[in-house]
């Protein structure tokens, strides 16, 4: 028997990184998944790399027509949707001075609105079919406080921490468990993005930034995508039932709270 025989996942972002992490995970717990991503085409691939146990399905979270169609299509073809990881993000990173509008309001659109009205409407589909469903929403140490480069992704995550609080709040009542993972830095094709932003704003060289994070960590080391499947099983599992509205870091001791 293992931990999630027979249910059905949505992961947001799942085309890579930590997202398919995840999707791969819950395969080997026994669960079937949606890879939803803007990546279509990467999507598709992940799936096929990750067998029978997964479909591919298009997603951006900023428009609701698109998460509409995406929650309609997973629950299609999987039956009904179990678990949502909301993991799909975008970083960016400048000086106060620097930041634009646009930036802003882009990196607010994915991260925090394409979170939030992911929820509602799986959490509208579990309810409407009586499904006791999990949401799992990724936050981040960039939400549990300030970093001098990185105020509109740190906001971004903080908004993430409460929204798994208010939704775990409300939707409780349904028998729908919201919880939150923060990872700290994880190695991987997003944290080259990362390195890129610090190289241009602190004029180190590429890959300087990423060796130091990594180091830095109490652990002694930058996380792997496979250092937070557990997490992500056991919020889904049997297991976690009583757990609701909660943050749990995961990120090799950086953070304590
Ligand atoms: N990597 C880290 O160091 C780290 C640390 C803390 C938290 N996190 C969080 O973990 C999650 C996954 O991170 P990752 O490192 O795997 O990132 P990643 O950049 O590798 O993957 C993000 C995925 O989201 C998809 N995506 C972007 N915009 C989208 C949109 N509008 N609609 C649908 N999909 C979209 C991308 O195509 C990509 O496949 C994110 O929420 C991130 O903020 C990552």
């Amino acid at each position: 028997m293992k931990r999630l025989d027979g249910k059905t996942a949505l992961i947001t972002g799942a085309a890579r990184g930590i997202g398919r992490a995840f999707a791969e995970a819950y395969i080997g717990e026994g669960a079937r998944v949606a890879i939803a991503d803007i990546d279509f085409a990467r999507a598709r691939e992940t799936a096929r790399d990750l067998g029978d146990a997964a479909i591919a399905v298009e997603l951006d979270v900023t428009r609701q027509d698109s998460i509409d169609a995406a929650v309609a299509a997973a629950a299609d073809q999987l039956g009904q949707i179990d678990i949502l990881i909301n993991n799909a993000a975008i970083f960016t990173a400048a000086p106060i001075v620097e930041i634009s509008r646009a930036d802003y309001a882009r990196t607010f659109e994915i991260n925090v609105a394409g979170t939030l009205f992911m929820m509602q409407a799986v959490a509208r589909h579990m309810i409407d079919r009586g499904i006791r469903g999990r949401i799992i929403n990724m936050a981040s140490q960039a939400g549990r406080r300030g970093e001098s480069l990185v105020a509109v992704y740190c906001a971004t995550k903080a908004a993430v921490i409460s929204l798994t609080q208010s939704a775990g709040l409300n939707l409780i009542r349904h028998g729908i468990n919201v919880n939150a993972i923060a990872p700290g830095v994880v190695d991987g094709e997003h944290w080259d993005g990362v390195d890129a932003f610090f190289a241009k704003y602190e004029g180190k060289a590429p890959g300087q930034k990423k060796r130091e994070v990594g180091e830095a960590v109490p652990y002694g080391r930058m996380g792997r995508a496979g250092d937070l499947t557990g997490m992500a099983i056991f919020l889904a599992s049997d297991e976690a039932e009583y757990v609701v509205a909660q943050c749990y870091n995961v990120d090799g001791g950086q953070w304590m709270s």
